[in-house]
């Protein structure tokens, strides 16, 4: 007790400081003028939101904040969430461990952190005095894991989504406090600040989440994120004129912290004025029209578009296989140079028919080098597998998974996002024939944020619906145009070796 009491009188002065609290304690040399505004906006204001373009240091400050209220508020609290358990463990809970351990207070011992919560080292405060991140899951999930507990706490969790804090005690204690039954004794009038609640990445934080949080009896409400989206909570927080929220923008044209490069090379591909920019840059929420990622006139323009072809050695190949049952059609559409032809559009057509197409075309392309990506979900895996197995000499089969990871993992949700926005950025130079079944596809490929600010096209089912059926011309075409990452395909020969 007695080193709470000494802590308690150290940190008094930086109460009403955060900014030196972060340059004193926290071992921050400097912050930016953003960081630095929101800092002084945080003591000021019971609701706070702050919109934040990339690389503007708001995880720093959202993870210095979380200790800093900790420290300066004796018996005090915080909740922290995110919309997913693994991006805040991963990203914020990473920060608040990172700076905690590289701060001054390391050293004295006087906090408790790991993985699931960080509290204060003192056996009979530390069921009151800590920070908790938690995530909401699904009810299901929530009965596995605490099936024996209380059916009030186990509402409260429901509700909160609270996954494993470690002992039933702190659990018991934090679901009475955030139902404001407990009161917490012997306060005196400056500590009456208890619970700070945190969100990251507020676009994806559902909006029954945030209904639970106003509930609670909070003393401090921070929003941060990426504004990705132009509805729900956090959205409200900044643009609605009723909102009760005080709002600081930072944006990585002020940071410091963001290189210049990037910001001109995001400028130059998707325009000054694009939602990309008001997103990623400008922590502004996208303007409200969708956002097809291919233009009208950029395809006329490549159906237009006539090229002679050079001294080509390689072929590339888009393979999406159709159910031959007469729904999706088995498409192959083929890239040489930067011309695309259409070779295969056929709805009888399944597996082992792509497959003998394709033996024949390299059999007739035997002198070049044939790259095949194929689209291996579903049907897909059998023929990728069967190509493989036969080792045809002079044929490269890359599994093209589209819900699998992209090669830039920072810009693309997924790999089928990526495929289309390499699509699009290549557009100007390819030469397509005219086929405006082809252009409604692309044209329906709209694209959204994720949490993260990455790109993100809207889900092929929704797809499916607005078209009427598959995009399966357009996949070929992505398929065909797109660089796979190399593999180690050793047996592979370099293209004088062929025939
Ligand atoms: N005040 C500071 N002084 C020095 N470096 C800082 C400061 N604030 C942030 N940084 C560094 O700048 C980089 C970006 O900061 P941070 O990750 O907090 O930004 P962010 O806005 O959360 O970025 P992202 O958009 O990637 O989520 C990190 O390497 C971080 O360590
Ligand atoms: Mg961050």
């Amino acid at each position: 007790m007695q080193r709470i009491t000494t802590l308690k009188e150290a940190f008094e002065y930086y109460r009403r400081d955060p900014v030196n609290f972060f340059k004193d304690i926290l071992n921050f040399h400097f912050l930016s003028e953003d960081q630095t505004r929101v800092l002084q906006a945080f003591n000021e204001y019971r609701r706070l939101s702050v919109p934040a373009g990339h690389s503007t240091g708001k995880s720093s400050l959202a993870g210095g904040l979380t200790t800093y209220w900790l420290i300066t508020r004796p018996k005090s609290r915080v909740i922290v969430t995110a919309p997913t358990y693994r991006q805040l463990k991963t990203i914020y809970w990473a920060e608040v461990n990172k700076i905690y351990n590289r701060s001054k207070l390391k050293q004295l011992n006087l906090f408790e952190i790991n993985d699931k919560i960080m509290r204060i080292n003192d056996k009979d405060l530390k069921r009151e005095w800590f920070a908790l991140p938690v995530t909401a899951s699904t009810p299901e999930g929530m009965q596995g894991q605490h099936g024996d507990k209380t059916e009030v706490i186990e509402q409260i969790m429901k509700h909160l989504g609270i996954e494993e804090i470690g002992d039933d005690e702190t659990i018991e204690i934090v679901s009475q406090i955030l139902r404001g039954e407990k009161q917490i004794e012997g306060l005196t009038k400056e500590d009456k600040e208890k619970l700070l609640v945190m969100v990251d990445e507020s676009s994806g934080v559902k909006n029954e989440i945030f209904e639970v949080l106003e509930g609670t009896d909070y003393d401090k409400l921070v929003l941060f994120g990426n504004m990705t989206k132009n509805t729900g909570y956090f959205y409200e927080s900044v643009y609605n004129p009723k909102s009760k929220f005080y709002k600081v923008t930072m944006s990585s044209y002020n940071s410091p912290f963001m290189k210049k490069e990037q910001i001109h090379d995001l400028e130059e591909t998707y325009g000054p004025d694009s939602n990309v920019v008001r997103v990623r840059l400008k922590g502004e929420a996208p303007d409200g029209n969708e956002n097809s990622i291919f233009s009208s006139n950029k395809i006329d323009s490549a159906f237009q578009r006539s090229l002679s072809l050079s001294e080509y050695e390689t072929i590339k190949l888009g393979v999406d296989v159709g159910k031959g049952s007469g729904g999706d059609s088995s498409t192959i559409y083929e890239k040489k140079d930067n011309r695309v032809r259409k070779k295969l559009d056929r709805k009888d057509f399944t597996l082992p028919d792509v497959k003998r197409e394709i033996i024949q075309y390299c059999y007739k392309n035997r002198d070049k080098l044939i790259i095949a990506n194929i689209d291996g979900t579903g049907l897909g895996t059998g023929l990728v597998q069967e190509l493989e197995e036969g080792e045809i000499e002079n044929l490269v089969v890359n599994d093209i998974q589209f819900a699998g990871k992209a090669k830039n993992k920072k810009e693309f949700n997924n790999k089928r996002t990526e495929m289309y926005f390499e699509l699009s950025r290549n557009l100007d130079k390819l030469d397509l024939e005219e086929d405006q079944e082809l252009k409604r596809e692309l044209l329906i490929q709209i694209y959204e944020f994720d949490n993260n600010g990455r790109f993100k096209l809207i889900s092929k089912d929704k797809i499916k619906e607005m078209l009427g059926h598959s995009p399966d011309k357009s996949d070929a075409l992505a398929l065909c145009n797109y660089e796979a990452e190399t593999r180690n395909t050793s047996y592979r020969m370099s293209t004088e070796d062929l025939y």
